[in-house]
């Protein structure tokens, strides 16, 4: 049984389709790659996996652990163990990063996972999470308390993605960690190269899953057909 099923969702917005019968599938520890151009609804997909307020498939289900949790509320799906890292970094003023990493857990200690995200634990337990640092480093911050959170599922929308942009290395070794914690990853992305650190991926364009497979074959399946042209001439592989 997969970890997370997705079975035939759709998202409308008034006249607008935003996701039409979407499969897609995350299987236990597995890292798999959400790879499309921008508008073609990744973030929607993460926001209705997530359970943000006003996301509900308007038809399919989406299970977890073979449980439908398409309607449940978005600190129950954290409950579970769906995890997602936002596009902005850290929210979250006035508190050390100490503080910050052991809001769930007191206990932990919180070294280890900031040296994960890329952070010199000395240099940074005892900062402020405040206007102080640089949105590079919130970004690292926010990743290191997604890995403290050891969750069933992280999601992360575009990890590359802000101000401070990290590198390729960067988040292949935040991926990594999260592997190595025993979580299952949704990474999603415009970029092949960051799909091809995955162990499969699904590319997906206006809505739909188009090809899905080893990160190699769905990155170059991307490449030859962008769905760039989509616009302008219509989707290669026939979607409305
Ligand atoms: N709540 C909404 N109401 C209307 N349109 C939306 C809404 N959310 C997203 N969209 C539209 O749906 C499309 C997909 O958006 P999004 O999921 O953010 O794409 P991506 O993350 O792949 O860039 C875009 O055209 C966007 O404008
Ligand atoms: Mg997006």
């Amino acid at each position: 049984m997969p970890l997370l099923e997705i079975k035939g969702v759709s998202f409308q917005v008034g006249a607008a389709k935003i996701l039409d019968d979407l499969c897609l599938s995350v299987e236990e520890a597995e890292v798999h790659a959400l790879l499309g151009t921008n508008g073609t609804g990744k973030s929607t997909l993460a926001y209705l996996i997530a359970g943000c307020e006003g996301y509900r498939p308007t038809a399919g289900s989406i299970l977890f652990d073979g449980r439908a949790i398409h309607t449940s509320k978005i600190h129950e799906r954290a409950q579970l163990g769906i995890t997602m890292a936002w596009q902005e970094p850290v929210r979250f003023e006035g508190i050390s990063v100490a503080q910050y990493l052991t809001l769930k857990n007191r206990a932990l200690d919180p070294a280890p996972y900031l040296e994960m995200a890329g952070l010199q634990p000395a240099r940074y337990l005892t900062r402020m999470v405040d206007r102080s640092l640089s949105g590079g480093e919130r970004k690292r911050i926010e990743l290191a308390s997604i890995l403290a959170l050891r969750p069933r599922l992280a999601i992360f929308d575009e990890p590359d993605s802000g101000i401070d942009m990290l590198s390729l290395r960067d988040i292949i070794n935040v991926i990594n960690a999260c592997k190595e914690n025993g979580s299952a990853v949704l990474l999603i992305t415009h970029r092949e190269e960051i799909a091809l650190i995955a162990d499969r991926a699904s590319q997906i364009c206006r809505g739909g899953i188009v090809c899905s497979g080893s990160p190699e074959k769905v990155a170059a399946y991307y490449k030859s057909r962008q769905c760039l042209t989509c616009d302008t001439e219509g989707c290669a592989d026939g979607r409305p």
